[in-house]
């Protein structure tokens, strides 16, 4: 944008042609990024990113205090300056702003705290620092209350400014013509970072850092004096329930990674500094844009310029001042001057009186020619623009053809034809002053390089290594591709001769839910442990064998539940309950908790010593069996598909966490105690999973709340449809063993190859959103 600058702010001219190559990339990415099955390949990609982020360095001679302080400091100065300019402003021009704030925040509001999503692993579970990120990341998300996360409150106070319109799912806010292209460049590349957790762990945990020393952000100054709204839980600085801060937590994870060693401690910094200078960039770009739209004139020339497209296939036969109205349409997609000169003089408009202009009244009446073009938004800009317009005589040129119905139009202009993701882009300026020149070019490539070949090293080849890749988050096509074959192949023997009967769940489901069907179960597991108390426990070698060869399985406790920790989906009516099962089995942030490591110990007790679970010696351990990690990585397979695989996982996991409450938990218990070993493992099983406030009863609940959305009539997406794929997933758990089933089992994998290789694309023949 060019301005002039005036003694009450700015005087807009301007607004150049809209950049359709980084800030539309951004949105792609933006939207690309938002989905929590999303792959991002590495190479070249990682390249780019890290040639955006290490060059913005402040080097590491500096304290993580002085940087915190400094981020601080710049914010409460800039809030101040957000401040002054709501001042400037009537009351219905700080209405407008402060509404254009929350909108120009929302890309990084509704996704405060995302980058930590995905920064615990099956791997890395047990690692004392990877649960204080958790913990970190689980007050974010409200760990356990639907609609609890940070981004839930912002999206509370986009409700009460009533523009939400395009805030759920977050992918649609890419679509949003309001928010301009800057406003998606830091969240973007930060969800996208996220989706690689192991490339960028110290600089997500930098960017964090200074995120969180921002407090409230500034542009949000304007709104807080205005608006009531969660402020507590959208200052990403704040905490709701007493403890510590999460940026002193968050500080003390960053001291501990750069105490990890040069490397570590200079890509913390990196990250810090690379968003302190993205967060300059992009609130002065916010401010330049608020700051012009005081200029009744600059909303006026946005708006014409956005609808420019659109009205001049209708208006080549009207013409304003001897000028067809499609030909100015057509140059005020470059320049609005012009054309917004002209309709002023134009007798649609009366200067200074927008209540009898007819461009306001008449022409958008209901049986008016452009009824429904605008939205109420637009005709408050129209009309602010209008009531700005110093008063005249009147229209120096009136021309009775300017509102002549167009003979070539059929039908009302149809107006807001959709926002496209070529939104505005004002104050480059500011982006170049604060020196974010670099890898420009190659960032607009990045929606490209999400689609890229990348070397890999193929599938893997056996059981053992599956397990193995699939302690990380990441992994390549061909990965994705197995798991997604393992996981057909899996649930075609889970479906082999299901019938009725076959599956503890009833055959239908019922609007009383699954809660009664759960004290039965409970109550037929209790009577099964008093009938069989008596009989003679197992050796100790069976224990201890039975013991080992489960370690792959309950070494990764919670992982058929780790796409649930997707920023989206951990606080969805859905998914909150899934992501607290999740944060419950790995301890909530406290190592004594943590079920894998409660496991290590008792292993121990046993006299085995395990390597690392996310080592290739845990995984080529002679001590275990082939089989022992079918199983698991079925879990680690379909863990990775929260939304494709959505009745399934739900049915898994009230399989997974009943299996054992009031019967074989105790069973187990008696024999660990017969040998001198802890029973700890399976007491802390027994009762966080119970069937009245435990895991037994959030995954039932989980259960009803799908269940109760859907519509009851057959076919794909109907009740009946969806629950036989929730009881296959309960049988999953457990599937047949027979030769039959294990060709069955065959004949989906290759089924799914083939399909796979017709379509490459994502599962929607299995997936939730094509039942
Ligand atoms: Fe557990
Ligand atoms: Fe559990």
């Amino acid at each position: 944008m060019q301005r002039n600058a005036t003694a009450n702010g700015v005087t807009p001219t301007t607004p150049h042609t809209p950049d359709a190559g980084e800030g539309a990339a951004f949105r792609r990415l933006f939207a690309r990024v938002a989905d929590p099955e999303t792959s991002v390949p590495g190479g070249e990609l990682i390249d780019v990113i890290r040639g955006e982020v290490l060059p913005a360095s402040p080097g590491t001679g500096q304290s993580l205090d002085t940087l915190i302080r400094e981020a601080a400091g710049w914010s409460s100065g800039t809030a101040q300056r957000f401040q002054a300019m709501g001042a400037l402003a009537g009351d219905d021009g700080r209405r407008l702003l402060v509404r254009r704030a929350a909108l120009g925040w929302a890309p990084l509001g509704l996704v405060s705290g995302a980058w930590l999503q995905w920064l615990t692993s099956p791997g890395t579970a047990d690692a004392p620092l990877t649960l204080r990120i958790l913990a970190l990341y689980a007050s974010d998300v409200g760990a356990g209350r639907p609609g609890g996360a940070r981004g839930d409150a912002y999206l509370g106070l986009l409700r009460r400014l009533r523009a939400a319109e395009n805030a759920v799912p977050l992918a649609r806010l890419a679509g949003d013509p309001r928010i301009d292209d800057p406003a998606f460049r830091l969240p973007a590349l930060l969800l996208l970072m996220s989706r690689r957790p192991d490339d960028f762990c110290e600089e997500l945990i930098g960017a964090d850092l200074c995120l969180r020393a921002l407090g409230l952000p500034p542009p949000l100054a304007l709104a807080r004096e205005e608006l009531p709204a969660d402020w507590a839980a959208i200052d990403y600085s704040s905490v709701e329930d007493g403890g510590a801060s999460p940026t002193e937590q968050c500080h003390a994870i960053a001291v501990a990674l750069v105490g990890a060693g040069r490397e570590s401690a200079a890509r913390v910094y990196a990250g810090f500094g690379w968003t302190l200078a993205a967060l300059r960039s992009q609130v002065e770009s916010l401010h330049d844009e608020l700051l012009a739209s005081l200029a009744p004139e600059y909303d006026m020339a946005k708006l014409m310029r956005l609808r420019a497209r659109e009205g001049l296939v209708y208006h080549r036969a009207v013409l304003l001042e001897d000028r067809p109205l499609a030909a100015w349409l057509k140059d005020c997609r470059d320049d609005p001057r012009p054309f917004l000169d002209v309709l002023a003089r134009s007798n649609l408009v009366m200067p200074g009186r927008s209540e009898d202009s007819p461009l306001v009244s008449e022409l958008v009446s209901e049986r008016g020619p452009m009824f429904r073009v605008f939205s109420s938004d637009d005709l408050a800009v129209i009309s602010r623009w209008i009531d700005a317009l110093p008063p005249g005589p009147g229209p120096a040129k009136p021309d009775p053809r300017a509102t002549e119905p167009d003979p070539g139009a059929t039908e009302p202009d149809p107006g807001g034809a959709g926002p496209g993701l070529s939104g505005t882009r004002e104050a480059d300026g500011a982006q170049a002053a604060v020196g974010l020149t670099l890898g420009r070019q190659p960032l607009a490539m990045l929606p490209d390089l999400l689609d890229a070949a990348v070397p890999s090293g193929g599938a893997p080849k056996d059981l053992r290594e599956a397990y193995h890749v699939l302690m990380a988050r990441t992994g390549s096509p061909e990965l994705r591709d197995w798991c997604l074959r393992y996981v057909r192949g899996w649930l075609a023997r889970s479906r082999y001769r299901m019938g009725s009967g076959s599956v503890p769940l009833p055959d239908e489901w019922r609007t009383e839910g699954l809660r009664p069907w759960l004290q039965a179960q409970h109550d037929r597991h209790g009577a099964e442990f008093e009938e069989h108390a008596d009989a003679p426990l197992p050796s100790r070698e069976a224990v201890v064998d039975d013991a080992v060869q489960m370690a792959p399985l309950t070494l990764i406790d919670g992982s058929w539940l780790q796409g649930f920790t997707d920023y989206e989906l951990a606080s969805s009516q859905i998914g909150h309950s899934l992501f607290a099962i999740y944060w419950d089995e790995l301890g909530n942030g406290e190592p004594t908790l943590n079920h894998p490591l409660i496991y290590r110990e008792l292993l121990k007790e046993m006299g085995v010593d395990l390597p690392p679970t996310a080592s290739p010696e845990f995984a080529n351990w002679p001590g275990f069996r082939d089989a022992s990690f079918e199983l698991p990585v079925y879990w680690l397979c379909i863990g990775r598909f929260p939304r494709s695989y959505l009745p399934e996982v739900l049915g898994l996991n009230v399989a997974m966490e009943l299996s054992g409450v009031g019967g074989s938990y105790r069973r187990s218990g008696m024999a660990l105690r017969k040998y001198g070993f802890s029973t700890r493992f399976v007491d802390i099983h027994n009762t966080i999973d119970n069937v009245a406030m435990g895991h037994s009863a959030w995954a039932a609940d989980a259960v009803d709340t799908l269940m109760s959305s859907l519509p009851d009539s057959p076919g794909p997406g109907g009740r009946s449809h969806v629950w036989e794929r929730v009881r296959a997933g309960y049988r999953s758990l457990s599937p047949p063993d027979g030769f039959m089933a294990r060709w069955a089992a065959r004949r989906g994998r290759l089924a799914g190859r083939r399909w796979w290789r017709a379509k490459a694309v994502t599962p929607t023949t299995e997936g939730y959103a094509g039942v």
